[in-house]
């Protein structure tokens, strides 16, 4: 049996639906490098999701608990929006 994890406070929801997957590497290496900076400490969860769909919006991020959805989204606008995210 696998180690029980802890309800995460926060979760940052990655689309990996066919359309988003083309756009979203760098939003994918931001985050690793934010989890890696981080660590578990934030106690903040990415979930890769299947399609939202919103592909006509691709690539596609959101943010809970804050209900914050971001579309079309680029690397640089994750890296200030993780800033913002984690204060
Ligand atoms: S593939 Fe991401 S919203 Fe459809």
């Amino acid at each position: 049996m696998g180690k029980v994890k802890e309800n995460p406070e926060k979760i940052i929801g990655v689309c990996t639906g066919s359309k988003c997957r083309k756009y979203n590497k760098e939003i994918l290496a931001s985050l690793k490098q934010f989890r890696k900076d981080k660590g578990n400490k934030e106690k903040i969860e990415v979930v890769k999701t299947l399609c939202l769909d919103r592909c006509k919006q691709a690539p596609v991020v959101f943010f809970q608990p804050e209900n914050r959805w971001l579309t079309k989204v680029q690397a640089e606008e994750i890296k200030r929006s993780l800033e913002v995210f984690t204060k």
